[in-house]
């Protein structure tokens, strides 16, 4: 039986993605830093669902060197080698380059960034064979910079995924899966999705089911590298005249 670890796991898009793979028969390990409660639960859920397989959970802080540093070494001895990566885990904090301060420059790509290198490499070199998924964004298609630290630490993700791609094959195979607007965040509604809607090319949410079909095509493909996946309604292409 197969394992996955997954990144920001106890909640919204991961979660969906943890509950997907388990009932695809995978093993899966939550990780979590602040959402503990929410991680407990769902693995309670899963434990219950799905009682031939082994879940677990383990927190660290990605945006703490140490603790990204301990993560792939704790999870082996812990729960032993796994054969799927995904750095789902991520900080979407807004401002223009004009009024981005170094501290959340820093903290976007601490997080965003540099914790999903330290991943990738240490799965290359305890873990040696599988799959790395890494999550983007469709706005690296663009130069809008009312995220601007964001867009560039994914940017620069989508880079070092085609990087380790060609570094780590043939045994391991990278992919980056760019969603556009999938949920909406904390402090908005539905009603700001279907609005953002209306910018793709298809005019209609696609929900996370259109990321869980990229994870299936990604993880079916025993060709696929290096390839960046857009779950985005199409919104890379930009707008119609
Ligand atoms: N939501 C969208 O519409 C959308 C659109 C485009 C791209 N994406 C990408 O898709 C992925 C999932 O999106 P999402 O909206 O579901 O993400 P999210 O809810 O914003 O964040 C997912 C998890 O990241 C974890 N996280 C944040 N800071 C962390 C830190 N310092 N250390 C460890 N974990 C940390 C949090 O875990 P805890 O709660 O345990 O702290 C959080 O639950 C992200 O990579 C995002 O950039 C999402």
């Amino acid at each position: 039986m197969k394992t996955a670890l997954i990144t920001g796991a106890s909640k919204r898009i991961g979660k969906s993605i943890v509950e997907y793979l388990a009932d695809k028969g995978w093993n899966i390990i939550i990780h979590y830093n602040s959402s503990e409660r929410s991680a407990k639960q769902l693995l309670q859920a899963l434990s219950l669902k799905f009682p031939e397989q082994t879940f677990g959970i383990i927190k660290a802080n990605l945006s703490v060197e140490t603790e990204t540093a301990e993560l792939i070494p704790k999870t082996i001895t812990e729960f032993g080698k796994f054969q799927l990566l995904i750095n789902n885990a991520s900080i979407f904090d807004s401002g223009y380059l004009k009024e981005t301060t170094l501290n959340l420059f820093e903290n976007q790509i601490n997080t965003n960034l540099k914790a999903p290198f330290v991943l990738m490499r240490d799965f290359a070199n305890y873990c040696k064979n599988g799959n790395i998924i890494n999550f983007v964004d469709t706005r690296i298609t663009s130069n809008k910079s009312n995220f601007a630290a964001y867009s560039l630490s994914k940017k620069a993700l989508w880079e070092l995924t085609k990087m380790a791609a060609l570094e780590f094959a043939p045994l391991i195979r990278v992919n980056a899966i760019a969603p556009g607007a999938t949920l909406p965040p904390t402090n908005k509604d539905e009603n700001y999705l279907n609005k953002l809607a209306q910018n793709t090319t298809i005019k209609k949410q696609g929900g996370v089911n259109t990321i869980l079909k990229r994870i299936n095509n990604i993880l079916k493909n025993n060709n696929l590298t290096g390839q960046l996946l857009f779950a985005d309604g199409g919104e890379n292409l930009g707008q119609k005249e």
